[in-house]
Protein backbone atom coordinates (compact mmCIF):
# COMPACT_ATOMS: atom_id res chain seq x y z
CA UNK A 1 0.00 0.00 0.00
CA UNK A 2 1.18 3.75 -0.77
CA UNK A 3 2.27 5.56 2.33
CA UNK A 4 0.04 8.35 0.44
CA UNK A 5 -2.98 9.33 1.78
CA UNK A 6 -6.08 9.26 -0.47
CA UNK A 7 -7.89 12.01 1.69
CA UNK A 8 -4.98 14.18 1.09
CA UNK A 9 -4.88 13.80 -3.38
CA UNK A 10 -8.84 14.37 -2.82
CA UNK A 11 -8.59 17.63 -0.78
CA UNK A 12 -5.41 18.50 -3.25
CA UNK A 13 -7.21 17.94 -6.65
CA UNK A 14 -10.39 19.87 -5.12
CA UNK A 15 -8.62 23.05 -3.55
CA UNK A 16 -5.96 23.52 -7.08
CA UNK A 17 -9.04 22.71 -9.59
CA UNK A 18 -7.81 19.15 -10.88
CA UNK A 19 -11.14 17.18 -9.98
CA UNK A 20 -14.69 17.96 -7.96
CA UNK A 21 -17.25 15.83 -7.17
CA UNK A 22 -20.21 16.05 -10.76
CA UNK A 23 -22.79 17.98 -10.19
CA UNK A 24 -21.68 19.44 -6.84
CA UNK A 25 -23.79 22.51 -7.10
CA UNK A 26 -27.03 19.96 -6.66
CA UNK A 27 -25.20 17.98 -3.54
CA UNK A 28 -23.53 15.70 -5.76
CA UNK A 29 -24.16 12.58 -8.10
CA UNK A 30 -22.53 9.89 -6.92
CA UNK A 31 -19.58 8.01 -9.09
CA UNK A 32 -19.53 11.02 -11.31
CA UNK A 33 -16.55 13.37 -11.43
CA UNK A 34 -16.33 16.89 -12.87
CA UNK A 35 -12.33 17.83 -14.61
CA UNK A 36 -11.40 21.42 -13.80
CA UNK A 37 -8.26 23.21 -15.19
CA UNK A 38 -5.93 21.82 -14.66
CA UNK A 39 -7.49 18.18 -14.08
CA UNK A 40 -8.44 18.13 -18.44
CA UNK A 41 -4.97 19.22 -18.72
CA UNK A 42 -3.40 16.57 -16.73
CA UNK A 43 -5.99 14.01 -17.90
CA UNK A 44 -5.17 14.72 -21.78
CA UNK A 45 -1.58 15.16 -21.28
CA UNK A 46 -1.60 11.22 -20.51
CA UNK A 47 -4.54 10.46 -23.29
CA UNK A 48 -2.05 12.41 -25.51
CA UNK A 49 0.94 10.26 -24.35
CA UNK A 50 -1.08 7.13 -24.76
CA UNK A 51 -2.04 7.88 -28.58
CA UNK A 52 1.77 9.00 -29.54
CA UNK A 53 3.17 5.71 -27.55
CA UNK A 54 0.91 3.30 -29.07
CA UNK A 55 -0.46 4.90 -32.02
CA UNK A 56 1.29 7.55 -33.71
CA UNK A 57 5.10 6.05 -32.99
CA UNK A 58 4.63 2.85 -34.34
CA UNK A 59 3.17 1.59 -37.83
CA UNK A 60 1.38 -1.76 -36.53
CA UNK A 61 -1.52 0.40 -35.01
CA UNK A 62 -4.67 2.06 -36.13
CA UNK A 63 -7.09 4.64 -34.73
CA UNK A 64 -10.49 5.04 -34.64
CA UNK A 65 -13.22 6.79 -32.35
CA UNK A 66 -16.40 4.61 -32.93
CA UNK A 67 -20.41 5.91 -32.09
CA UNK A 68 -20.92 5.20 -27.95
CA UNK A 69 -24.66 4.42 -28.53
CA UNK A 70 -24.58 1.03 -30.42
CA UNK A 71 -26.91 -1.49 -31.91
CA UNK A 72 -27.98 -3.71 -28.98
CA UNK A 73 -27.34 -6.72 -31.05
CA UNK A 74 -23.84 -5.42 -30.49
CA UNK A 75 -23.96 -6.32 -26.64
CA UNK A 76 -26.28 -9.44 -27.28
CA UNK A 77 -23.10 -11.06 -29.38
CA UNK A 78 -20.81 -9.77 -27.03
CA UNK A 79 -22.54 -11.50 -23.99
CA UNK A 80 -23.21 -8.59 -22.17
CA UNK A 81 -26.31 -8.41 -21.58
CA UNK A 82 -26.29 -11.75 -20.25
CA UNK A 83 -23.37 -11.85 -18.05
CA UNK A 84 -21.91 -8.18 -17.40
CA UNK A 85 -23.27 -8.78 -14.26
CA UNK A 86 -22.20 -7.99 -10.04
CA UNK A 87 -24.18 -9.66 -7.17
CA UNK A 88 -26.05 -7.21 -5.09
CA UNK A 89 -27.20 -7.75 -2.10
CA UNK A 90 -29.78 -5.63 -0.20
CA UNK A 91 -30.64 -5.18 3.55
CA UNK A 92 -33.95 -5.99 4.12
CA UNK A 93 -33.76 -3.75 7.66
CA UNK A 94 -32.42 0.15 6.03
CA UNK A 95 -32.51 -0.86 2.45
CA UNK A 96 -28.92 -0.60 1.67
CA UNK A 97 -27.28 -1.88 -1.87
CA UNK A 98 -24.10 -3.33 -1.97
CA UNK A 99 -21.95 -5.35 -4.25
CA UNK A 100 -21.71 -8.75 -1.73
CA UNK A 101 -17.96 -9.39 -2.70
CA UNK A 102 -17.35 -5.81 -1.15
CA UNK A 103 -18.64 -6.27 2.22
CA UNK A 104 -19.04 -8.85 4.71
CA UNK A 105 -23.04 -9.17 4.44
CA UNK A 106 -23.23 -10.73 8.19
CA UNK A 107 -23.56 -7.28 9.23
CA UNK A 108 -24.79 -4.24 7.23
CA UNK A 109 -22.25 -1.61 6.91
CA UNK A 110 -25.17 1.15 7.06
CA UNK A 111 -27.41 -0.05 10.02
CA UNK A 112 -24.95 -2.28 11.85
CA UNK A 113 -28.14 -4.99 11.84
CA UNK A 114 -27.22 -8.80 11.72
CA UNK A 115 -27.97 -11.00 9.15
CA UNK A 116 -30.63 -8.72 7.63
CA UNK A 117 -29.08 -9.42 3.75
CA UNK A 118 -30.95 -11.79 1.60
CA UNK A 119 -29.21 -14.36 -1.67
CA UNK A 120 -27.61 -12.10 -4.12
CA UNK A 121 -29.22 -11.10 -7.47
CA UNK A 122 -27.27 -10.86 -9.94
CA UNK A 123 -27.55 -6.92 -11.55
CA UNK A 124 -26.63 -5.66 -15.20
CA UNK A 125 -24.45 -2.88 -15.37
CA UNK A 126 -24.88 -1.45 -18.90
CA UNK A 127 -26.82 1.82 -18.41
CA UNK A 128 -30.56 0.87 -20.80
CA UNK A 129 -31.35 3.57 -22.78
CA UNK A 130 -34.09 3.80 -26.01
CA UNK A 131 -33.17 5.32 -29.16
CA UNK A 132 -35.39 7.68 -30.99
CA UNK A 133 -39.09 8.04 -29.67
CA UNK A 134 -40.21 5.43 -29.53
CA UNK A 135 -39.98 3.68 -26.01
CA UNK A 136 -40.22 -0.47 -26.88
CA UNK A 137 -37.83 -3.19 -27.12
CA UNK A 138 -36.51 -2.60 -30.25
CA UNK A 139 -35.05 1.02 -29.49
CA UNK A 140 -33.58 -0.60 -26.63
CA UNK A 141 -29.85 0.48 -26.74
CA UNK A 142 -27.02 1.05 -23.79
CA UNK A 143 -24.29 3.36 -23.08
CA UNK A 144 -21.39 1.52 -23.87
CA UNK A 145 -19.38 -0.34 -20.74
CA UNK A 146 -16.10 -0.10 -22.85
CA UNK A 147 -14.84 1.19 -25.71
CA UNK A 148 -13.51 -2.43 -27.20
CA UNK A 149 -16.88 -3.29 -28.83
CA UNK A 150 -16.21 0.34 -31.14
CA UNK A 151 -13.14 -1.62 -32.35
CA UNK A 152 -14.05 -5.13 -33.00
CA UNK A 153 -17.11 -4.17 -35.05
CA UNK A 154 -15.09 -1.78 -37.06
CA UNK A 155 -12.64 -4.75 -37.60
CA UNK A 156 -13.55 -5.27 -41.10
CA UNK A 157 -13.81 -1.58 -41.63
CA UNK A 158 -10.26 -0.97 -41.43
CA UNK A 159 -9.08 -4.34 -43.18
CA UNK A 160 -10.73 -3.48 -46.15
CA UNK A 161 -9.59 -0.01 -46.26
CA UNK A 162 -6.17 -0.41 -45.10
CA UNK A 163 -5.80 -4.05 -45.60
CA UNK A 164 -2.62 -4.40 -42.99
CA UNK A 165 -0.48 -6.87 -42.30
CA UNK A 166 -0.72 -8.70 -39.00
CA UNK A 167 -0.05 -8.40 -36.41
CA UNK A 168 -1.81 -5.11 -36.11
CA UNK A 169 -4.08 -3.49 -33.63
CA UNK A 170 -6.67 -1.14 -33.35
CA UNK A 171 -6.72 1.76 -30.72
CA UNK A 172 -9.80 4.13 -29.19
CA UNK A 173 -10.01 6.11 -26.20
CA UNK A 174 -13.34 7.14 -24.99
CA UNK A 175 -16.14 7.45 -22.76
CA UNK A 176 -17.16 4.27 -20.74
CA UNK A 177 -20.04 4.07 -18.48
CA UNK A 178 -21.25 1.35 -15.90
CA UNK A 179 -24.15 1.27 -13.27
CA UNK A 180 -21.68 -0.10 -10.46
CA UNK A 181 -23.42 -0.85 -7.25
CA UNK A 182 -21.18 1.14 -5.05
CA UNK A 183 -18.78 3.97 -6.72
CA UNK A 184 -15.75 4.37 -4.38
CA UNK A 185 -12.38 5.56 -3.66
CA UNK A 186 -12.63 8.91 -5.68
CA UNK A 187 -12.46 8.13 -9.42
CA UNK A 188 -10.88 4.91 -9.05
CA UNK A 189 -14.08 3.41 -9.16
CA UNK A 190 -17.04 5.78 -11.34
CA UNK A 191 -19.91 5.28 -12.92
CA UNK A 192 -18.59 7.38 -16.01
CA UNK A 193 -15.01 7.28 -17.10
CA UNK A 194 -12.47 7.00 -20.14
CA UNK A 195 -10.63 4.05 -21.29
CA UNK A 196 -7.55 3.51 -23.42
CA UNK A 197 -8.34 0.10 -25.18
CA UNK A 198 -6.42 -2.02 -27.85
CA UNK A 199 -7.42 -4.64 -29.52
CA UNK A 200 -4.14 -6.35 -31.03
CA UNK A 201 -5.23 -9.32 -33.98
CA UNK A 202 -2.41 -11.83 -34.05
CA UNK A 203 -2.40 -15.06 -35.68
CA UNK A 204 -3.37 -18.03 -32.96
CA UNK A 205 -0.27 -19.40 -33.44
CA UNK A 206 1.47 -16.25 -32.25
CA UNK A 207 -0.77 -15.46 -29.18
CA UNK A 208 2.01 -16.12 -26.53
CA UNK A 209 5.02 -13.90 -27.95
CA UNK A 210 2.20 -11.10 -28.67
CA UNK A 211 1.58 -11.13 -25.28
CA UNK A 212 4.60 -11.05 -23.81
CA UNK A 213 5.50 -8.21 -25.98
CA UNK A 214 2.75 -6.29 -24.17
CA UNK A 215 3.91 -6.94 -20.91
CA UNK A 216 7.00 -5.44 -21.86
CA UNK A 217 4.82 -2.05 -23.41
CA UNK A 218 2.79 -1.92 -20.30
CA UNK A 219 5.64 -1.50 -18.16
CA UNK A 220 7.40 1.09 -20.52
CA UNK A 221 4.34 2.99 -20.00
CA UNK A 222 3.96 2.77 -16.30
CA UNK A 223 7.80 4.31 -16.71
CA UNK A 224 6.54 6.82 -18.39
CA UNK A 225 3.71 8.31 -16.30
CA UNK A 226 6.45 8.25 -13.55
CA UNK A 227 5.12 5.42 -11.35
CA UNK A 228 7.58 3.59 -9.84
CA UNK A 229 8.70 0.05 -10.67
CA UNK A 230 8.33 -1.17 -7.36
CA UNK A 231 4.82 -0.02 -7.16
CA UNK A 232 3.70 -1.93 -10.15
CA UNK A 233 2.90 -5.50 -9.46
CA UNK A 234 1.59 -8.00 -12.05
CA UNK A 235 -1.63 -10.47 -11.20
CA UNK A 236 -2.19 -13.97 -12.65
CA UNK A 237 -5.64 -13.70 -12.64
CA UNK A 238 -7.18 -17.38 -12.05
CA UNK A 239 -9.41 -19.31 -14.89
CA UNK A 240 -11.85 -19.16 -12.04
CA UNK A 241 -11.82 -14.73 -11.61
CA UNK A 242 -11.18 -14.15 -15.34
CA UNK A 243 -14.09 -12.55 -17.83
CA UNK A 244 -16.03 -14.72 -19.98
CA UNK A 245 -13.80 -13.99 -23.01
CA UNK A 246 -10.57 -14.68 -21.89
CA UNK A 247 -8.18 -17.62 -21.84
CA UNK A 248 -5.06 -15.70 -20.22
CA UNK A 249 -5.48 -12.13 -17.84
CA UNK A 250 -2.97 -10.39 -16.26
CA UNK A 251 -4.04 -7.52 -14.25
CA UNK A 252 -1.43 -4.85 -13.74
CA UNK A 253 -2.07 -3.49 -9.75
CA UNK A 254 -0.64 -0.62 -8.34
CA UNK A 255 -0.06 0.74 -4.58
CA UNK A 256 -2.85 3.27 -4.61
CA UNK A 257 -3.73 5.00 -0.99
CA UNK A 258 -6.58 2.46 -0.54
CA UNK A 259 -4.52 -0.78 -1.07
CA UNK A 260 -3.20 -2.55 -4.74
CA UNK A 261 -5.70 -2.61 -6.55
CA UNK A 262 -6.19 -3.24 -10.72
CA UNK A 263 -4.72 -0.25 -12.45
CA UNK A 264 -5.09 -1.72 -16.21
CA UNK A 265 -5.43 -5.54 -17.70
CA UNK A 266 -4.20 -7.12 -20.04
CA UNK A 267 -6.22 -10.07 -22.11
CA UNK A 268 -5.94 -13.02 -24.56
CA UNK A 269 -9.39 -12.96 -25.93
CA UNK A 270 -8.94 -15.77 -28.69
CA UNK A 271 -11.08 -15.45 -31.38
CA UNK A 272 -14.45 -15.16 -28.95
CA UNK A 273 -15.50 -11.01 -30.26
CA UNK A 274 -15.01 -11.31 -33.71
CA UNK A 275 -16.32 -14.93 -34.12
CA UNK A 276 -19.72 -14.08 -32.20
CA UNK A 277 -19.64 -11.08 -34.75
CA UNK A 278 -19.56 -13.28 -37.59
CA UNK A 279 -22.24 -15.46 -36.20
CA UNK A 280 -24.73 -12.81 -34.77
CA UNK A 281 -24.03 -10.94 -38.66
CA UNK A 282 -23.83 -13.08 -40.82
CA UNK A 283 -20.82 -11.13 -42.24
CA UNK A 284 -17.03 -13.22 -42.63
CA UNK A 285 -14.70 -11.63 -40.19
CA UNK A 286 -11.58 -13.60 -41.80
CA UNK A 287 -8.76 -12.26 -42.50
CA UNK A 288 -6.86 -13.37 -45.60
CA UNK A 289 -3.33 -13.51 -45.13
CA UNK A 290 -1.26 -12.05 -48.09
CA UNK A 291 1.17 -14.83 -48.85
CA UNK A 292 -1.63 -16.92 -50.05
CA UNK A 293 -2.71 -18.65 -46.82
CA UNK A 294 -5.84 -19.79 -45.72
CA UNK A 295 -8.01 -17.21 -44.36
CA UNK A 296 -8.95 -17.41 -40.96
CA UNK A 297 -10.78 -15.20 -38.14
CA UNK A 298 -7.55 -13.25 -36.14
CA UNK A 299 -7.32 -14.04 -32.40
CA UNK A 300 -6.55 -10.68 -30.06
CA UNK A 301 -4.75 -9.61 -27.50
CA UNK A 302 -6.18 -6.91 -25.68
CA UNK A 303 -4.51 -4.32 -23.22
CA UNK A 304 -6.87 -2.23 -21.32
CA UNK A 305 -6.22 0.80 -19.95
CA UNK A 306 -8.60 3.19 -17.41
CA UNK A 307 -7.67 6.90 -17.59
CA UNK A 308 -9.03 7.58 -14.08
CA UNK A 309 -6.73 5.04 -12.65
CA UNK A 310 -3.68 6.20 -14.19
CA UNK A 311 -4.15 9.68 -13.02
CA UNK A 312 -4.81 8.55 -9.70
CA UNK A 313 -1.55 6.66 -10.23
CA UNK A 314 0.35 9.36 -11.03
CA UNK A 315 -0.74 11.42 -8.51
CA UNK A 316 -0.38 8.99 -6.09
CA UNK A 317 3.41 8.66 -7.24
CA UNK A 318 3.85 12.63 -7.30
CA UNK A 319 2.47 13.04 -4.40
CA UNK A 320 5.44 14.78 -2.04
CA UNK A 321 5.69 16.46 1.36
CA UNK A 322 9.15 18.00 2.38
CA UNK A 323 10.28 20.64 4.32
CA UNK A 324 11.59 24.22 2.98
CA UNK A 325 12.96 26.61 6.01
CA UNK A 326 11.32 24.71 8.64
CA UNK A 327 7.44 24.65 7.28
CA UNK A 328 5.95 21.57 5.80
CA UNK A 329 5.91 22.32 1.90
CA UNK A 330 3.86 19.85 -0.85
CA UNK A 331 4.50 19.26 -4.16
CA UNK A 332 3.33 17.62 -6.93
CA UNK A 333 6.76 15.77 -8.61
CA UNK A 334 4.69 15.40 -11.97
CA UNK A 335 6.92 14.21 -14.73
CA UNK A 336 7.28 17.39 -16.85
CA UNK A 337 5.86 15.37 -20.08
CA UNK A 338 2.55 15.27 -17.75
CA UNK A 339 2.52 18.24 -15.77
CA UNK A 340 -0.28 20.80 -16.30
CA UNK A 341 1.47 23.65 -16.80
CA UNK A 342 4.76 24.02 -17.33
CA UNK A 343 6.34 27.38 -16.39
CA UNK A 344 4.98 29.90 -14.43
CA UNK A 345 5.90 33.53 -14.84
CA UNK A 346 5.56 36.44 -12.06
CA UNK A 347 6.78 39.68 -11.81
CA UNK A 348 8.61 40.16 -8.01
CA UNK A 349 6.01 42.86 -7.05
CA UNK A 350 2.81 43.08 -8.41
CA UNK A 351 2.45 46.75 -8.08
CA UNK A 352 5.48 47.64 -10.11
CA UNK A 353 4.14 48.44 -13.43
CA UNK A 354 8.15 48.11 -14.58
CA UNK A 355 8.30 44.82 -13.56
CA UNK A 356 5.14 43.44 -14.61
CA UNK A 357 5.63 44.90 -18.11
CA UNK A 358 9.19 43.02 -18.67
CA UNK A 359 7.33 39.97 -17.10
CA UNK A 360 4.20 39.92 -19.27
CA UNK A 361 6.98 39.77 -22.56
CA UNK A 362 9.06 37.04 -21.29
CA UNK A 363 5.51 35.66 -20.42
CA UNK A 364 4.34 35.92 -23.94
CA UNK A 365 7.56 34.12 -25.56
CA UNK A 366 7.04 31.35 -23.37
CA UNK A 367 3.90 31.02 -24.05
CA UNK A 368 4.04 30.93 -27.88
CA UNK A 369 6.71 28.24 -27.28
CA UNK A 370 5.22 26.26 -24.84
CA UNK A 371 1.90 26.72 -24.34
CA UNK A 372 1.03 25.91 -21.11
CA UNK A 373 2.70 28.44 -19.21
CA UNK A 374 0.54 30.54 -16.30
CA UNK A 375 0.66 33.50 -15.72
CA UNK A 376 0.45 34.12 -11.95
CA UNK A 377 1.13 37.67 -10.00
CA UNK A 378 -1.03 36.77 -6.83
CA UNK A 379 -0.15 37.13 -3.09
CA UNK A 380 3.13 37.44 -2.50
CA UNK A 381 6.18 35.28 -4.05
CA UNK A 382 6.07 32.57 -1.52
CA UNK A 383 2.61 31.52 -1.87
CA UNK A 384 3.22 31.45 -5.34
CA UNK A 385 5.80 28.86 -5.29
CA UNK A 386 3.93 27.42 -3.06
CA UNK A 387 0.57 27.29 -5.16
CA UNK A 388 2.73 26.20 -8.28
CA UNK A 389 4.05 23.20 -6.33
CA UNK A 390 1.20 21.94 -5.40
CA UNK A 391 0.02 21.85 -8.94
CA UNK A 392 3.31 20.57 -9.85
CA UNK A 393 4.40 23.20 -12.12
CA UNK A 394 8.57 21.88 -12.70
CA UNK A 395 9.89 26.03 -13.33
CA UNK A 396 9.09 29.29 -11.83
CA UNK A 397 10.26 32.55 -13.83
CA UNK A 398 10.61 35.36 -11.82
CA UNK A 399 11.33 39.08 -13.15
CA UNK A 400 12.74 41.24 -10.29
CA UNK A 401 15.01 44.90 -10.47
CA UNK A 402 17.90 43.16 -11.65
CA UNK A 403 16.01 42.12 -14.42
CA UNK A 404 16.17 45.38 -15.69
CA UNK A 405 19.37 45.72 -15.20
CA UNK A 406 21.14 42.57 -16.97
CA UNK A 407 18.05 41.24 -18.69
CA UNK A 408 18.05 37.91 -16.53
CA UNK A 409 15.75 36.36 -14.38
CA UNK A 410 15.91 34.05 -11.43
CA UNK A 411 14.53 30.14 -12.29
CA UNK A 412 13.61 28.06 -9.37
CA UNK A 413 13.30 24.76 -9.59
CA UNK A 414 10.47 22.84 -7.98
CA UNK A 415 12.01 19.40 -6.88
CA UNK A 416 14.92 21.05 -5.61
CA UNK A 417 13.26 24.45 -4.70
CA UNK A 418 16.63 26.04 -5.66
CA UNK A 419 16.64 29.22 -7.89
CA UNK A 420 19.49 30.60 -11.03
CA UNK A 421 19.81 33.50 -12.78
CA UNK A 422 19.62 32.99 -16.46
CA UNK A 423 19.71 35.29 -19.26
CA UNK A 424 16.14 35.68 -21.32
CA UNK A 425 17.36 34.97 -24.63
CA UNK A 426 18.80 31.63 -23.36
CA UNK A 427 15.66 30.58 -21.38
CA UNK A 428 13.70 28.31 -23.62
CA UNK A 429 17.09 26.25 -24.58
CA UNK A 430 17.62 25.93 -20.80
CA UNK A 431 14.03 24.88 -19.59
CA UNK A 432 13.48 21.22 -19.95
CA UNK A 433 9.81 21.30 -21.10
N1 LIG B 1 -12.44 -4.26 -22.55
C1 LIG B 1 -12.01 -4.89 -21.35
C2 LIG B 1 -12.41 -4.17 -20.17
O1 LIG B 1 -13.19 -3.23 -20.22
P1 LIG B 1 -12.11 -4.11 -17.56
O2 LIG B 1 -11.08 -4.79 -16.69
O3 LIG B 1 -13.53 -4.28 -17.20
O4 LIG B 1 -11.81 -4.64 -19.04
C3 LIG B 1 -10.51 -2.13 -18.14
O5 LIG B 1 -11.75 -2.57 -17.64
C4 LIG B 1 -9.98 -0.98 -17.32
O6 LIG B 1 -10.96 0.07 -17.25
C5 LIG B 1 -9.68 -1.31 -15.85
O7 LIG B 1 -8.41 -1.91 -15.71
C6 LIG B 1 -9.74 0.05 -15.22
O8 LIG B 1 -8.53 0.75 -15.43
C7 LIG B 1 -10.85 0.74 -16.02
N2 LIG B 1 -12.14 0.67 -15.29
C8 LIG B 1 -13.01 -0.35 -15.28
N3 LIG B 1 -14.09 -0.05 -14.52
C9 LIG B 1 -13.88 1.19 -14.04
C10 LIG B 1 -14.63 2.07 -13.21
N4 LIG B 1 -15.83 1.73 -12.73
N5 LIG B 1 -14.11 3.29 -12.90
C11 LIG B 1 -12.90 3.66 -13.40
N6 LIG B 1 -12.16 2.86 -14.20
C12 LIG B 1 -12.63 1.66 -14.51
Amino acid sequence: MSNVNLDDIVSLAKRRGFIYQGSEVYGGLSGTWDYGPLGVALKRNIMNLWWKMFVEERDDMYGVDAAILMNQKVWQASGHVDTFTDPLVECSNCKSRFREDQIDTKKCPTCGKTGTFSKARQFNMMFKTNVGPIDDEASVSYLRPETAQGIFTNFKNVVDSFYPDLPFGIAQQGKAFRNEISPRDFVFRSREFEQMEIEYFVSPKDWEKQFDAWVKAIHEWCKMLGLPAASVHELEVPASDRAHYSKRTIDFEFDFPHGRHELLGLAYRTDFDLGNIQKSSGKSMEYRPKDGGEAFVPHVIEPSFGVERALMAVLTSAYTEDEVNGEKRIFLKLPTHLAPVKVAVSPLLKNKEVLSKKARAVYADLKKEFGAVMWDDNGNIGKRYRRQDEIGTPYCVTVDFQTLEDNTVTVRNRDTTKQERVKIEKLVGQLSV
